[in-house]
C-alpha cells in the first residue's frame, strides 16, 4: 500500500489543517451514561445505513492517502459492541502500518478484545473511568459493570495497549470529589488521566452550566497534593497535559472544552456510524457520504466533497454564548 503521496490537506478557511479523523462505528452502547444517552436508550440506526467495513476504509484510505491524514480514532455509540471490529482495526492497519490507530471505549468488553485489537494494529487506548466506586459507577453509567471495566482496563495494560489514558467527565455533585484519586491513580499505574468539562451533548438534556467543574479548580486541587509540570505537545489536542513534578509517572490533562474552548486550533474531522461527515462536534448538520459512496462514484469526486465540506468547518462551538444551538444528535451518535 502507498501512504501520503504529499501536496493536498484538508484545510478550512480559518487556516487550520484537519489531520486528526475520528470515525464512529456504531451509534449502540450497552451503558446508558448520563451525561451521554437517556437511560432508555435511543432508536438505533438500521444495520443498512451503517457504514461497512470496506466503505469506512475506502473513506479512511481517501483521507490518509489524498489528504496526509495521520491520526485515525475509531468511537461509538461503544465501537467494541460492533461485531468484529479487530477486522476493522485490521484493515486500516493496512492502508499504512504506521498510522496512529487509536479507540474509546467504554472498556467493559477488553478482556474479550483487547488482546485482538493489539495484534491487529491498534496502537494505544482512550477509556472512560468517571468513577472509582462500584455504587456510583452503576448510577452514572447505568450499567452495574465497575469491576469488568476495571479488569478491562488492566486487559489493555497486558496486551500492550500503551499509553492508557482515562476519560473522567467532571459533574458537579456526582463525582467531584475524586478527583485528587483519579490523580493518585494516575501516578500509581502510569495512566494519564484527562478530566474532561460537560458539554451539552447529553440525550437527557440535563446538561447545565452550574454542572461544569471548570478545569482550573480541579488542576488547583490536584497541585495541593500534587505539583505538576506542563507537557510540550507537538500535535495539538483538546487535552492541556502535565506530568508529575517529583518524576513519578503517568500524568494528567484537561479537557477544558467549555471554560477555555480549543476550537482555534481544532485540527478535528468527524465521521458518523452512518457516513455523515461532521466538522464539528456542535455542528448543526452533516455531509452525507454513504449513498454517495454507494453510487458508485470515483475517489476523486468523494475527495472533493470532503474538501468542500471541511473548508466549511465552523469557527468553533458557541456554549455559552448567545445563539449556541444544540446539536440534534447527542454524544453517543457523534463518537465523542
Ligand atoms: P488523544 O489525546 O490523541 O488521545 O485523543 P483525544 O483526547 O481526542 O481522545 P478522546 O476520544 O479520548 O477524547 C477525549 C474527550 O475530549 C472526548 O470525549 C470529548 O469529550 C473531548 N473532545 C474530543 N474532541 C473534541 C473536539 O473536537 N471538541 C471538543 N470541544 N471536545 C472534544
Ligand atoms: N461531555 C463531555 N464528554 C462527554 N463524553 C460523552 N458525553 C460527554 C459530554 N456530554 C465523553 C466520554 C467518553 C467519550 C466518548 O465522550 O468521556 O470518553
Ligand atoms: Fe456509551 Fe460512551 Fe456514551 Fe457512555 S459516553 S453512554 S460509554 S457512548
Amino acid at each position: 500500500m502507498i501512504g501520503y503521496m504529499g501536496g493536498r490537506r484538508l484545510l478550512d478557511s480559518y487556516g487550520r489543517v484537519a489531520d486528526d479523523l475520528r470515525i464512529s462505528i456504531t451509534d449502540r452502547c450497552n451503558f446508558r451514561c448520563i451525561y451521554c444517552m437517556p437511560a432508555e436508550g435511543l432508536k438505533w440506526l438500521a444495520r443498512d445505513d451503517l457504514l461497512r467495513f470496506e466503505e469506512i476504509t475506502r473513506l479512511a484510505r481517501i483521507f490518509v492517502q489524498r489528504y496526509g491524514v495521520r491520526t485515525i480514532r475509531i468511537t461509538g455509540g461503544e465501537p467494541l459492541v460492533r461485531i468484529k471490529v479487530e477486522e476493522l482495526v485490521g484493515m486500516i492497519n493496512a492502508i499504512d502500518p504506521t498510522l496512529d490507530i487509536t479507540m474509546t471505549t467504554n472498556g467493559v468488553l477488553l478482556r474479550d478484545k483487547a488482546q485482538k485489537l493489539a495484534e491487529a494494529g491498534l496502537k494505544r487506548i482512550n477509556i472512560s473511568l468517571d468513577t472509582l466506586h462500584a455504587d456510583r459507577f452503576h448510577e452514572i453509567a447505568r450499567a452495574d459493570m465497575f469491576a469488568r471495566t476495571m479488569d478491562g482496563i488492566e486487559a489493555a495494560r497486558e496486551a500492550g495497549l500503551w499509553p492508557i489514558k482515562l476519560n473522567m467527565v467532571v459533574m458537579q455533585g456526582h463525582n467531584d470529589d475524586e478527583v485528587v484519586d483519579f490523580a493518585r491513580l494516575a501516578r500509581e499505574k502510569g495512566y494519564e488521566v484527562r478530566f474532561i468539562e460537560f458539554m451539552p451533548l447529553d440525550g437527557d438534556n440535563i446538561w447545565t452550566n452550574e454542572q461544569v467543574v471548570p478545569s482550573r479548580r480541579i488542576q488547583e486541587q490536584i497541585e495541593d497534593l500534587f505539583p505538576l509540570e506542563p507537557v510540550k505537545d507537538t500535535r495539538p489536542g483538546p487535552a492541556t497535559r502535565f506530568k508529575f513534578a517529583d518524576g513519578r509517572p503517568g500524568g494528567v490533562g484537561f479537557i477544558s472544552s467549555v471554560s477555555q474552548a480549543f476550537c482555534t486550533t481544532c485540527n478535528r474531522v468527524r465521521l458518523t456510524a452512518e457516513g455523515g461527515l461532521r466538522t464539528c462536534l456542535f455542528s448543526l448538520n452533516e455531509t452525507p457520504l454513504r449513498d454517495l459512496m454507494r453510487s458508485g462514484v470515483s475517489d476523486e469526486r468523494i475527495g472533493s466533497v470532503i474538501e468542500t465540506a471541511i473548508w466549511h468547518k465552523e469557527e468553533g462551538h458557541l456554549i455559552n454564548k448567545p445563539g449556541f444551538i444544540k446539536p440534534a444528535k447527542n454524544m453517543s451518535q457523534i463518537g465523542g
